[in-house]
């Protein structure tokens, strides 16, 4: 597709998590390097960009969402050169690369925070949040960290308490303090640049946080598998104010040719979309839709329905499946109805974001306690397997080789590879035409190819059957397709004859099935997903 669309609007991004990518170095971690070694993965995907997970100088407390210096490279990862090369090599083959900003905290070891704990009256006090305790000695108010317990640490140098909504090494900054924002502006323009493509915003809409800290109210309806939705988050989430920051960093997006800015922002759909502003907030706020609701035909239909009804004018749609923070799809679905996720997820209207690792199918990868590593799980050991993010993290499964090709043999990677590294990995999954690989390139280059599916409108189609799903996507003068998604494990003939007479499936999540069908008596079989060209 051409103008006068942006390239992050028809096109897909791909999400590298650097640590378990490709290990070049033979510590077990993966590396910069180590992604340009995988470019060539990349690029036969066929998507358009990499979003890479933090790779900045940090003491790894929550795995480089700590950070310690916002303008460099950690060793682990390899030095700055090591960043430009990659960038470098993603630009000649033509792949934008976008950063994850980190400004909602730092980490402890930041020399901001340093400076801001050292005394009560340091220029940089204000740049964090503190406070005295409460009359009883303890935290300020009842805030709770997402990671377990109270969001504020008690700091005996000078006896006050700091607010962190994550780990205690990652004290939050404090946005009312009028030289933060502009220092974390610096941080974009240093990387923008350097030629990166954008920035997508870490918990961007946890940026402000109420000024009186009030303390927030219990909620009633709380999971207790999820204990930090024992509040209701009215006074650290979502905070009128924050839009204004979010503007700021748009701006100096702007102010750069072609760049993208996106959000990380886990609320309700009407909420969700106050952050593209009126075209001068986030480019993306990121929907996570698929990669919360239960996955059943009538509740994905909804979901699509609701957001493409709610979404303000000019506004571009984008869907998430999965992410360093959430369950593989494979896991939570069942490994069927991965071709059929892939298949809604390339076929949808808007930008698509892969995790990597969904186009081979990972799974969720059981991590025995005593090798866990997620601080949300060390945290809360007593939900350390509900709350873990170690099993979606591990590392990528390349070949049958020792170590899945990740890493060099004799090395133990930082989280264990998954058992069936052997039977699911990239080099047997290219070899097969009927893979989950295959069908992710397939489905790739025709949405690349066909201007209805870059980013033709959408309409839902009646099935009359509830574990189908149905739509059709159309641009003028240009092919139209109709996807038909069996979001359920039994066969069903359908008529789909208001759609078209005749039909062409260009391939089928089977990746066997295809040629002309008649849409009055349309088989599909049970987690069978067929993409049709309506003739
Ligand atoms: C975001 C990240 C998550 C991290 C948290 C704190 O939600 O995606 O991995 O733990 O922010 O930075």
């Amino acid at each position: 597709m051409r103008e006068p669309y942006r390239w992050w609007q028809t096109g897909i991004i791909y999400q590298i998590y650097p640590r378990s990518y490709q290990d070049s170095s033979g510590d077990g971690v993966g590396d910069l390097p180590g992604i340009v070694q995988r470019l060539d993965h990349v690029q036969r995907l066929g998507v358009d960009a990499i979003w890479l997970s933090p790779f900045y100088p940090s003491p790894m407390h929550d795995f480089g969402y700590d950070v310690a210096d916002y303008t460099g490279v950690d060793p682990l990862f390899g030095a700055m050169a090591d960043f430009d090369r990659l960038l470098d090599a993603a630009h000649q083959r033509g792949l934008k690369v976008i950063l994850d900003l980190i400004p909602n905290h730092t980490s402890d070891e930041h020399p901001w925070f340093v400076e801001s704990r050292r005394s009560r009256d340091n220029p940089k006090r204000d740049w964090y949040i503190w406070r005295d305790p409460a009359p009883d000695g303890g935290p300020p108010n009842n805030w709770l960290s997402f990671f377990g317990g109270p969001a504020w640490t008690f700091d005996e140098q000078t006896s006050q308490y700091y607010l962190h909504q994550f780990d205690t090494h990652q004290p939050e900054l404090n946005y009312r303090h009028h030289e933060v924002l502009p220092a974390m502006l610096d941080v974009m323009r240093f990387w923008l640049d350097k030629g990166v493509d954008g920035f997508r915003v870490d918990v961007i809409w946890l940026m402000l946080k109420d000024e009186a800290l009030r303390d927030e109210p219990e909620n009633p309806d709380w999971d207790p598998a999820w204990p930090h939705s024992r509040l209701k988050h009215i006074y650290t989430q979502d905070l009128p104010g924050v839009h204004a920051l979010v503007r700021q960093m748009r701006a100096v997006v702007e102010g750069y040719h072609d760049r993208v800015l996106i959000g990380e922002i886990y609320l309700p759909v009407e909420r969700l979309v106050q952050y593209y502003g009126q075209n001068d907030e986030a480019h993306l706020p990121y929907n996570f839709q698929l990669v919360l609701l239960p996955w059943r035909a009538p509740t994905i239909r909804a979901a699509v329905e609701q957001y493409e009804a709610t979404l303000p004018a000019r506004a571009w749609p984008n869907w998430v499946l999965g992410n360093h923070d959430q369950p593989r799809i494979a896991s939570r679905a069942g490994r069927e109805q991965a071709r059929v996720a892939a298949m809604l997820l390339l076929t949808l209207r808007g930008t698509p974001t892969i995790y990597y690792g969904e186009e081979i199918g990972m799974e969720n990868v059981s991590i025995p306690p005593d090798l866990a590593r997620d601080p949300q799980a060390v945290n809360q050991p007593e939900m350390a397997e509900e709350l873990g993010r170690d099993p979606y993290r591990t590392p990528m499964q390349w070949d049958a080789s020792d170590n899945a090709g990740f890493a060099p043999a004799g090395v133990t990677p930082w989280l264990p590879l998954a058992g069936d590294f052997p039977v699911r990995n990239v080099a047997k999954q290219t070899t097969d035409p009927t893979s989950l690989l295959s069908l992710y390139r397939a489905l790739i280059a025709l949405r690349r190819d066909e201007p209805a599916l870059a980013a033709g409108a959408f309409q839902v189609i009646e099935t009359g059957v509830d574990d189908v799903l149905a739509y059709v996507r159309s641009a003028p003068e240009a092919d139209r397709f109709l996807a038909v998604l069996n979001i359920g494990n039994r066969a069903h003939t359908l008529d789909l004859s208001t759609a078209a007479v005749s039909a062409e499936i260009v391939f089928s999540t089977d990746m066997v099935r295809n040629g002309a069908v008649t849409l009055s008596t349309l088989a599909l079989a049970a987690n069978e997903g067929v993409l049709l060209r309506l003739t």
